[in-house]
Parts: structure tokens; C-alpha cells; sequence
């Protein structure tokens, strides 16, 4: 390193302590995961925690009644739905909730569009998912959740750091390329050192914050490997569809490991569109609980 340099560390630590009011997870997402190391917890007991936050619950009931997730019959309590589903389908329900209702919405600065950027997002979850699935990787769930927030650090910039934003955004203009190599290039850190940082302030599982870390550098996971690579296969699958706006217009290169390690081929891509078009269909729930 350059002496006097400031290393990529504090650099992090420099931006991230710019964020004075960076949204919390509601607290019931912590009190839900004690609550489910102990086996003797019922159903009820997790239940009456969610309920507490109503808005939050009337989300969670509206998600689990939804088309995209699909599941028989109606669902009226949350205490029902932990029965039928189980306390961690439910629990990265509420946490998919509280994304939206923490860092959903509209809203537009330069060529990113907040709303564009969520569908690259839920497509980018939805086809880590089926690729789980068809590597009979048993996390799919969690993979749409990694998915889902690969590129959280993105909407930690748009929202939060808007100086550092707006840089990216010039070197953009003046030099198309990809959304991490500006970030590189302009503010000397990245959407997934932020997004990374977010996941462990959040407590968010270890297999989340390293497919967020790792997405566009895939062979520098060391854990998680399923998981990471199906997210790095998924952001890619999702820009040369065109579906959504991850904030800039270039595909990465798709890594040969990832792509020998999931055993790809142009035939299992061409299964995937063909799989993903209805869950892409369904997944219009997302935009109305924002
Ligand atoms: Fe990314
Ligand atoms: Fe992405």
C-alpha cells in the first residue's frame, strides 16, 4: 500500500460512520432467532412476538397468502402459519418483510432507479433459487434471500451516502463500467464491503454476508460456497435478461469455476428461463407490501 494510504478497511470504517441513522432490523427478527435455539418454544410464543408489530405482521400474512409463495389453503394468524410452515420459513418471511419495509420504495438519482433496482434484486433471489434447486442444494429458501440482497450495499449508498453516490455516478457517466469497478475507481469501496458490513450489524446469518461479500469474486469464499456461487450465477442470469436495473449496464465475466463447480450448460440456463417466467409473474407481491 501507498504510505499515508487509507486501507480498504478504513476506508469502510470512514464511510460507514457517516450513516447516522441507518435502519434497524425490528427487533422481533432477534428475538424470533433466541427464541428458536430454545426447543422448547411453541409456535405460539413466536407468533405473540410477531404479532407485536402489527404492520410487520399484516406484511408477513400477506406474503405467506401470496401466489409466490403458494402455499394451500388461507393462512389468518401468524401463530397458523409457523404451524404449517415452520418457524425459519416464517422467519425469512418476516426478514424478507423488513427488507422492503426498511429499504423498499421509489426513488431516483441519475440513472438509478430505486424501483428498477429492486426487480434486478428479486429476479437475482428468484433465480438463485431455482439454481439451488436444481443443484439439489438444500438452502433454496436462503438462497432467495441472498439473492434477494446481493447488492443491499447499493441501496446503503443510494439512501444513505448520497456524496459517495453521486460519485459513483459520475464515474460512471464518464466511463461506463461496471457499478464495482466506479466504486473502485471513485469512493475505494464497494457495494459488497458495505453490504457485507450491513449484514453483520444486522446479524444476518453467515451464509448471506458471504454470497453478499463474494458475489462478483466468487473463488474468494473460503465458506459458503453453494451459496455464493449461485447468487454470482443468478446476477448474471438476471442482467443478460434484462429484467430490472442493477445500477449499471455492463454483465460480469460468469467465473469458469462457478460455472464447472454447478455443472452449467446452455441447456440448464435455457431450463431456468423457461422455470423462472411464472415465479417472475408472482413475485408483483413484493411491490405492493413495499
Ligand atoms: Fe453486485
Ligand atoms: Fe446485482
Amino acid at each position: 500500500m501507498v504510505p499515508g494510504a487509507v486501507s480498504p478497511k478504513d476506508k469502510l470504517k470512514l464511510v460507514t460512520e457517516k450513516i447516522s441513522s441507518l435502519p434497524t432490523l425490528p427487533k422481533v427478527i432477534s428475538e424470533i432467532t433466541s427464541l428458536m435455539q430454545n426447543p422448547r418454544t411453541s409456535a405460539e410464543e413466536v407468533g405473540r412476538a410477531i404479532t407485536m408489530d402489527q404492520s410487520l405482521a399484516s406484511k408477513v400474512l400477506r406474503l405467506v397468502n401470496s401466489a409466490f409463495y403458494g402455499f394451500p389453503g388461507r393462512v389468518n394468524t401468524i401463530t397458523h402459519a409457523i404451524v404449517i410452515l415452520g418457524f425459519n420459513t416464517v422467519k425469512n418471511i418476516v426478514l424478507t418483510a423488513s427488507v422492503f419495509d426498511k429499504l423498499g420504495g421509489k426513488g431516483q438519482c441519475g440513472t438509478f432507479d430505486l424501483e428498477k433496482f429492486w426487480l434486478h434484486s428479486i429476479a437475482t433471489g428468484v433465480i438463485a433459487k431455482e439454481i439451488a434447486k436444481k443443484v439439489n442444494f438444500r438452502s433454496s429458501e436462503e438462497s432467495f434471500l441472498a439473492g434477494l440482497l446481493h447488492d443491499i450495499g447499493k441501496v446503503i449508498l443510494f439512501k444513505f451516502l448520497n456524496e459517495e453516490f453521486v460519485q459513483v455516478q459520475q464515474q460512471l457517466e464518464k466511463e461506463p463500467s461496471l457499478f464495482i469497478d466506479a466504486e473502485i475507481k471513485s469512493i475505494g469501496i464497494t457495494h459488497n464491503e458495505i453490504g457485507s458490513w450491513l449484514a453483520t450489524k444486522w446479524n444476518l446469518p453467515d451464509d448471506l454476508s458471504s454470497a453478499i461479500l463474494y458475489h462478483h469474486t466468487p473463488v474468494l469464499a473460503t465458506k459458503h460456497r453453494t451459496m455464493v456461487y449461485a447468487v454470482h450465477a443468478a446476477d448474471i442470469l438476471a442482467r443478460s435478461l434484462c429484467i430490472g436495473a442493477p445500477g449499471d449496464k455492463k454483465i460480469p465475466v460468469f467465473s469458469s469455476d462457478v460455472w464447472d463447480d454447478l455443472k452449467f450448460s446452455r441447456q440448464l440456463i435455457d431450463k431456468i428461463y423457461r422455470d423462472i417466467e411464472y415465479e417472475l409473474e408472482k413475485s408483483a407481491i413484493f411491490f405492493q407490501i413495499m
